[in-house]
């Protein structure tokens, strides 16, 4: 199959590329799109056949559910059994937005591989031009993962897709970079008080000015058979082909260790803040200002796809505080890294 990448830009005349895609979606294809997080990879979330193409596309495992994203609110009801107040509340905060809103699903109405076997689903109305011109026109809901080959990190640009995926869709539309840069936050509002299955740009702060506590588990709280999980969230992710290692984010530390490894004849990536530019890594890609958290995660799975072009054996990675954003961000760097630190 050949993969065509088309530039949708508010400058141009986009239409004929949204029909396309249309038509696609309504053929039982798959399209990639941009979202204000990732790339994400749709199909229309009523139609089976469509919904298994991007697990086939992605080499998804069958039991990890799927994202159904819509261009307005009105959408939920017709697929959601009872919408919660707290739910509400959010929905009418946070969209368009990147926050992902876990509920009961009605029975019989999405493809079952949409579920993936789970009485819920995951709804979300992306805050992007190009996502919520595609919805409106498609006046379908949309079923979309992460436009990635599974494992690696998300796409935050068309070429990324491009790189995953080439062969195996048949339609990007290209709206360049995407801002956030990581997957929205997934919140689970079947329990009381709600439940936060992956981090993201929406914090915790902000869910819980609008409606209350809510709970993010601690890694040991994660492991308990009774803390309500992502099924997505045990496979391994944004793992570049070197290993990561997570390091303090201090100048002389990350030289020495540079300078330990050097010794054991590795050649180094470095994920740091600019100021750590002429440290001595072979490798260089910086996250923006120290202390830039927006532009750490914008950037975040870009430069771990870059060290992939790199002869690196080893990527230090150097980490963040979990405040706001942060603890996105970290829960992306730990996956990243399996957990592994630096040690002298
Ligand atoms: O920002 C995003 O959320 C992007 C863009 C494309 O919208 N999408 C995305 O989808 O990251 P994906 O499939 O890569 O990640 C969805 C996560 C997975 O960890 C999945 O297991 C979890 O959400 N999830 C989906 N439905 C769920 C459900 N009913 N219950 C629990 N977790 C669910
Ligand atoms: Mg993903």
């Amino acid at each position: 199959m050949e993969t065509i990448r088309m530039l949708v830009d508010n400058n141009l005349n986009c239409e004929k590329s949204y029909a396309q895609a249309v038509d696609l979606l309504n053929d039982g294809e798959v399209v990639a799109f941009p979202t204000e997080t990732v790339y994400g990879l749709g199909a229309v979330a009523t139609d089976e056949k469509g919904v298994r193409k991007i697990f086939e596309a992605k080499g998804r495992p069958s039991d990890n559910p799927l994202i159904v994203h819509i261009g307005t609110i009105e959408e939920v009801s017709n697929f959601i059994e009872e919408i919660p107040e707290n739910a509400l509340k959010l929905m009418n905060t946070f969209w368009p937005g990147p926050l992902t809103v876990i509920m009961k699903a009605k029975k019989g109405l999405l493809a079952p591989s949409v579920t993936a076997g789970l009485t819920t689903v995951g709804m979300r109305m992306p805050n992007h031009d190009v996502a919520l011109q595609l919805l409106r026109k498609l006046k379908k809901p949309v079923a979309a993962p992460s436009a990635n080959r599974s494992g690696k990190p998300s796409p935050t640009k068309a070429i990324h897709v491009e790189e995953d995926l080439q062969g195996r869709i048949p339609l990007i539309l290209d709206g360049g970079a995407t801002g956030i840069g990581i997957e929205s936050t997934v919140l689970d509002v079947t329990v009381n008080p709600p439940v936060i299955l992956r981090p993201g740009g929406v914090t915790k702060e902000m869910l819980e000015e609008v409606i209350g506590e809510v709970i993010q588990p601690t890694k040991s709280q994660e492991t308990l058979d009774t803390t309500p999980k992502a099924p997505g969230m045990k496979y391994t992710h944004y793992a570049p082909n070197a290993p990561v290692l997570l390091i303090e984010s201090d100048q002389a530390f990350v030289g020495e260790a540079i300078h330990e490894l050097r010794n054991e004849g590795h050649k180094i990536a470095l994920l740091a803040p600019l100021s750590f530019e002429n440290i001595g890594a072979d490798y260089f890609f910086p996250y923006g200002d120290e202390g830039d958290k927006e532009m750490m995660s914008s950037k975040l799975y870009d430069d771990l796809r870059a060290c992939d072009k790199t002869e690196a054996t080893i990527i230090l990675a150097t980490t963040t505080s979990t405040e706001g954003v942060g603890a996105a961000i970290m829960n992306r760097l730990e996956k990243a890294a399996g957990g592994k630190w630096y040690n002298r």
